[in-house]
């Protein structure tokens, strides 16, 4: 017989209290949307891409709204110039899949480099080891919230002559020495799927910049090519075009994202005041400009851990379980089991614990007791 499985009692997001949380807010958008019956390319999009550079850099940063996260990687890539096999750009391996499926859209080869052991974001000095004259774009990720070394990978970038494109769909509002993405490069990208921080519902992505010459051509990019309201296609863009319906719920959600990113740092501040000390386990090193995408702990008994917990109704996901150099897809990129050991060490271990907005305060407690239950055993 079939072991009954464990009712979800604390899960890893609660899109119900968010969709409820922003209900007015979402509702007169939808009404002006049927009211004006535009469904492509209409006023939510002018409206969400204002308010979406305002929030990531006021006065300063303009937003391009794109079909995704990976599409927007893709797109900023190419607008930068990067688009030939002869080209390589450097990534992070531990990151989602989709970064390096945008980076390959392109074209250009892929390269990975390591992560540091103690943040598990891109580890300058291996990229720095890894960059070579063909090295077009270096691609670091705000993995988990938290911004990359910036300071450091845009001299790197520099020197390279790459262009350095921040792929920031884990983090949304978070800077770096306290200031926004968008003072380091010319492109950062985000992804609005449903999990984000902002999260759309459905799929969403956005380009900002804080060039207007560079705004305008990724405009073309995500419409075939065509200048706005034209029907000629200049060059061979893409149709990637982040939809009126999608902009309603971001305006929406928007409105709401200053509490919720609240939210997340109180919870993980309560997660790292809970284990601590707690052995068997280590804490991912944070720094306090982090947006707390995702709360992750490390243990080498991650896989019992988990079932532990799922086995209490408490759901712990796992990001990422397989570094990208690893993954058949990215085989092109030449590197063996062995040759990035902090991000394959992290894959191994990571485990992340239930965090969202409007998360009661006891399911951390109760989740935190339980990690520290398994350990005690
Ligand atoms: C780090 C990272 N990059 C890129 C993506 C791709 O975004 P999307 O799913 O919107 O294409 C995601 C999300 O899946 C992500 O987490």
């Amino acid at each position: 017989m079939m072991k009954a499985k464990t009712p979800v009692r604390i899960p890893p997001i609660d899109f119900g209290a968010l969709i409820d949380d922003a209900a007015p807010f979402w509702r007169e958008r939808l009404e002006e949307l049927f009211a004006r019956k535009h469904f492509i390319l209409g006023t939510q999009l002018a409206a969400f891409e204002q308010e979406w550079g305002e929030f990531v850099e006021p006065g300063r940063a303009r937003a391009v709204g794109v079909a995704n996260g990976t599409d927007a990687i893709e797109l900023a890539l190419r607008d930068a110039g990067v688009n030939s096999p002869k080209q390589e750009v450097l990534t992070t391996a531990l990151t989602a899949p989709f970064t390096g499926i945008g980076i390959c859209g392109t074209g250009a080869q892929i390269r990975f480099c390591d992560v540091d052991p103690d943040t598990l974001l891109m580890d300058p000095r291996d990229a720095e080891r890894r960059i070579t004259k063909r090295t077009a774009a270096i691609v670091p990720v705000h993995l988990y919230g938290q911004a990359c070394h910036l300071s450091l990978l845009r001299t790197l970038a520099n020197r390279a002559g790459a262009v350095l494109m921040q792929d920031a769909a884990q983090a949304h509002g978070a800077a770096h020495g306290g200031k926004p993405l968008t003072h380091y490069g010319p492109y950062v990208t985000y992804s609005f799927y449903p999990t984000k921080n902002l999260g759309a519902l459905g799929d969403g992505g956005a380009i900002v910049t804080p060039g207007k010459a560079v705004a305008d051509r990724l405009r073309q990019w995500r419409d075939g090519g065509r200048k706005p309201g034209g029907q000629v296609s200049y060059f061979v863009g893409r149709n990637s075009r982040l939809d009126e319906m999608q902009c309603c719920y971001l305006r929406a959600f928007l409105t709401r994202l200053t509490d919720w990113t609240a939210d997340r740092r109180r919870l993980a501040a309560r997660y790292d005041a809970a284990l601590a000390d707690c052995p068997g386990i280590r804490l991912v090193k944070t720094h306090e400009f982090s947006v707390r995408h995702l709360y992750v702990i490390r243990t080498k008994r991650r896989n019992a851990l988990r079932e532990f917990l799922a086995a209490r109704g408490i759901f712990a996901g796992i990001h990422y379980p397989v570094p990208l150099h690893l993954m058949p897809a990215f085989a092109s990129a030449g590197l063996k089991r062995g040759s990035l050991p902090n991000a394959e060490q992290a894959s191994r271990e990571v485990l992340s614990l239930p965090l969202y907005p409007r998360m009661a305060d006891s399911f951390a407690d109760e989740t935190a007791g339980a990690v520290r239950a398994f350990f005690k055993r």
